[in-house]
């Protein structure tokens, strides 16, 4: 599916835009990106500015397909491996970066390395038709939950961006599972939309990072995911004046609530997870209290970002 489902004249005004140094939101089938031309500096600083994000947060280049990757970074064999198995998809590689690719460096925010993927859809074809990766963090402001539809980023950033491509709901809802191959392991910098039992399906055992994650991923700080109403994970029972978010057979039909998955399918509950915290969000709870998730395939995402959202709202 590299191709998108943009009626062509969208997208033709989204590269015109993206030409000229705009910025737009494009949709990727994990999250909304906020996306600008990863060589225009002046672009790439008002992405910073218009998400209120720290300067010191690196962003994702989005390549047309690898050849493009190839062009920017340094592919090692296992990096290599990593995207010709799981590319297009959610998968990020860091890579060190090419000399004089002239990538806007803040695009890497000072860093000797750079995050690359190939996505599914019109983020891949707007690469490919202005013939450079384009640089988008999630199209939200800083700190707050990713967008999974084109109306969470038109609430959130609505006038501040040029152009809002709505493709419907991101097809993952989780964002990208980003991976570094250091001195030969295959390092995990952020759980995401790719289980990490498929990756080590195909290279053996993943390392957790040991590092600080702020140093490793810097965009992956505890507070992120901030919704206003306290969260409360791993619930058992219900307290008054909280909402529910459920997983499989609810705690309870006696409050607002809203389920991840009735059936505890984990690839639902994470194409859900964004849109129903915000939902339950909007309802002003006192709490939101989370029914337990499974570790495992895609759980470690859904639970990585609920305890960032918990953390945020303590
Ligand atoms: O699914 C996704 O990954 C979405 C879509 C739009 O592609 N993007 C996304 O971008 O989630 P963002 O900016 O919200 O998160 C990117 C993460 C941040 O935690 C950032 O610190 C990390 O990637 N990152 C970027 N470049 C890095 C690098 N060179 N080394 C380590 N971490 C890096
Ligand atoms: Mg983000």
């Amino acid at each position: 599916m590299s191709n998108s489902s943009q009626p062509n004249d969208r997208l033709e005004q989204a590269v015109a835009i993206l030409e000229c140094g705009g910025i737009v939101a494009v949709p990727t089938e994990t999250v909304y990106g906020l996306a600008a031309n990863a060589h225009d500096a002046d672009a790439i600083a008002r992405i910073y500015k218009t998400k209120g994000r720290p300067a010191f947060n690196p962003l994702i280049a989005h390549a047309s397909d690898l050849a493009m990757a190839q062009v920017i970074g340094e592919f090692d064999d296992l990096s290599l491996r990593l995207a010709e198995t799981f590319w297009p998809g959610p998968l990020t590689l860091v890579v060190p970066i090419l000399a004089d690719t002239g990538i806007a460096p803040a695009v890497t925010a000072g860093l000797p390395t750079i995050a690359l993927r190939h996505p599914l859809g019109s983020m891949a074809e707007l690469a490919k038709r202005i013939g450079s990766p384009l640089a988008a963090p999630s199209a939200n402001s800083s700190g707050k939950v990713s967008p999974t539809c084109a109306r969470h980023v038109q609430d959130d950033l609505g006038n501040k961006v040029d152009l809002i491509l709505d493709e419907g709901d991101c097809k993952v809802g989780v964002e990208s599972t980003i991976v570094k191959v250091d001195d030969g392991k295959v390092v995990l910098l952020r759980a995401g939309g790719l289980p990490v039992e498929d990756i080590e399906a195909v290279v053996g055992p993943v390392h957790r990072s040991a590092g600080n994650p702020r140093i490793e991923a810097p965009g992956m700080m505890l507070s992120h995911y901030a919704p206003s109403s306290p969260i409360r994970l791993n619930a058992n029972c219900l307290t008054d004046g909280e909402a529910l978010l459920a997983f499989g057979a609810p705690l309870t039909r006696d409050a607002p609530q809203l389920n991840l998955s009735p059936s505890g399918d984990l690839k639902e509950a994470a194409h859900n997870l964004f849109s129903m915290i915000k939902q339950l969000d909007a309802l002003n709870p006192l709490g939101i209290a989370v029914q337990p998730i499974p570790e495992t395939g895609l759980g470690a995402a859904i639970n990585d970002r609920l305890s960032r959202a918990a953390q945020g709202t303590r």
